[in-house]
């Protein structure tokens, strides 16, 4: 069922500026997948027609945010502009200390270097890829906390990103609050599929972590997405504003961690920010070594500026109602078709259900990897794999992480791409749905030592 009325979502916005987009032949696409490795992250973007490979960096700037960029301070300290966001950040998500970095895992490696002694364990609502890699590491192992149904891609739960509070209260019990230096949690759930967590399970978090003196640190990435589920489906949350929302779901929280890049709207930028005064005080030392000067971290003036306006967008009812609407329209499309999909459709992307997809493929033969390749040369789309290879491997047996959803995803872009692109998006995944049967896997040749999805090298099998 729609989440949104039929034409609910259109737009709030017109279009100021164009960038032309460029159509391959299939002999141009072969050559550009061959040259990539079977690595849609090694393909060059002018060799790419609709660009979903993700909505990091990715999204168009309002006319507001580029002409703050025009009001770039760019003085070493003290910047006009990382003032204007400090604002922001405190009266939209409400904490107190504010560190800018240059995208969200500079803000992560300064939490994990900072809280995280060797030996210690971090609960989380089901790993991502750059932020279990700084817990592991500063020393500590991440255990996966989620809900048993996020690991299932049919199971419809309207809050799939939820913590299992007897998984976590097993965790703490096991290990001992004092090898925990603090819970992960993210909102919405990038590898669930953009699953949100509920208030409610948030504030038991919050309760059960307190009890023990456990920290809850926020990956608030794409919270403000987390935020509208919460207003759709959450008993009591329906007249209450995503900006109200936002700032009730940090309050459960004694800081978080920030990827601009994707709520916010910006090209570049993120920050970490804290409330515990003696955390702060080492963050904006350590801040000085790996990014730059507390009032800039990593980011030029106009970039703060532009994330700081992005800010005031994000949390606009008809923006989000817009971002998530697009993403709905493709989802249902493709369940009507019948194609394998994560349920509930997700916030930032629609997922297409590898495993579903290409029964025939074992997963060390790289489902998702292999659809992903499919889908190009197909139509000239880019998407990503999120499966066995983004999983890498356990650093203690070596062997590949299993995950059990093996996923490409189809990533939109924030005010990017049109209903008419949406279509032949559609029509794309249902061309290559047609002929899955003759699609055979891939097998790795080339594979890097850390985040080996952004550059592993493949060859097709057979
Ligand atoms: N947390 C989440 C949930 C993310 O999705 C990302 C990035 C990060 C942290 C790291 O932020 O890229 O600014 O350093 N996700 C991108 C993606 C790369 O495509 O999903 P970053």
């Amino acid at each position: 069922m729609s989440q949104n009325g039929k034409r609910t979502w259109a737009e709030p916005f017109k279009i100021k500026m164009v960038e032309l987009l460029k159509v391959t032949t299939p002999e141009e696409r072969r050559k550009a997948m061959s040259d990539a490795g079977y690595n849609t992250f090694l393909l060059r973007s002018e060799d790419v027609y609709i660009d979903l490979l993700t909505d990091s960096g990715t999204n168009a700037m309002s006319d507001n945010q580029w002409a703050g960029m025009m009001l770039g301070d760019e003085a070493y300290a003290g910047s006009r502009n990382f003032y204007n966001l400090e604002a922001n950040i405190r009266k939209f998500y409400g904490y107190r200390h504010i560190i800018p970095t240059h995208q969200g895992r500079g803000a992560e490696h300064l939490i994990s270097k900072i809280l995280i002694k060797p030996g210690d364990t971090v609960p989380g609502n089901m790993y991502f890829t750059t932020t279990r890699l700084h817990q592991e590491l500063a020393g500590g192992s991440f255990v996966d906390v989620i809900i048993d149904e996020a690991h299932d891609s049919e199971f419809i739960h309207p809050f799939k990103g939820n913590v299992d509070l007897a998984k976590l209260a097993a965790v703490i019990e096991r290990v001992g609050a004092d090898k925990i230096p603090y819970i992960s949690v993210a909102a919405t759930v990038n590898m669930a599929g953009g699953q949100p967590i509920s208030m409610e399970n948030l504030r038991a978090v919050r309760t059960l972590c307190k009890t023990h003196g456990i920290r809850v640190i926020l990956d608030a990435t794409r919270a403000i997405e987390n935020a509208y589920y919460i207003q759709l489906r959450e008993p009591g949350y329906a007249n209450v504003s995503i900006a109200d929302i936002l700032k009730e779901m940090c309050s459960y929280t004694d800081g978080a961690t920030m990827s601009g890049k994707k709520d916010l709207m910006v090209n570049i930028g993120g920050f970490l920010a804290l409330n515990e005064d003696d955390v702060y005080d080492e963050a904006r030392n350590l801040v000085v070594v790996y990014e730059g000067l507390d009032t800039y971290g990593g980011l030029a003036g106009r970039d703060m500026e532009a994330m700081a306006r992005g800010i005031e967008e994000a949390v606009q009812e008809s923006h989000i109602r817009a971002r998530i609407g697009q993403v709905d329209y493709v989802g249902e499309k493709l369940i009507a078709l019948g194609i394998p999909i994560v349920q509930p459709i997700g916030g930032h992307a629609v997922f297409l259900d590898a495993a579903k997809f290409l029964p025939h493929l074992k997963q060390d033969q790289f489902p998702a990897q292999t659809l992903a390749a499919e889908l190009y040369l197909e139509s000239g789309i880019r998407s990503m794999e999120r499966g066995i290879v983004s999983a890498g491997r356990n650093k203690l047996t070596g062997d590949h992480y299993y995950p059990k959803l093996e996923l490409v995803r189809l990533t939109f872009p924030r005010r990017v791409y049109t209903q008419a692109h949406c279509d032949v998006l559609v029509e794309a995944v249902q061309e290559t749905f047609e002929r899955r049967a003759e699609i055979k896997g891939l097998k790795m040749v080339y594979e890097p030592k850390y985040l080996r999805f952004f550059q592993a090298r493949f060859e097709p099998l057979g």
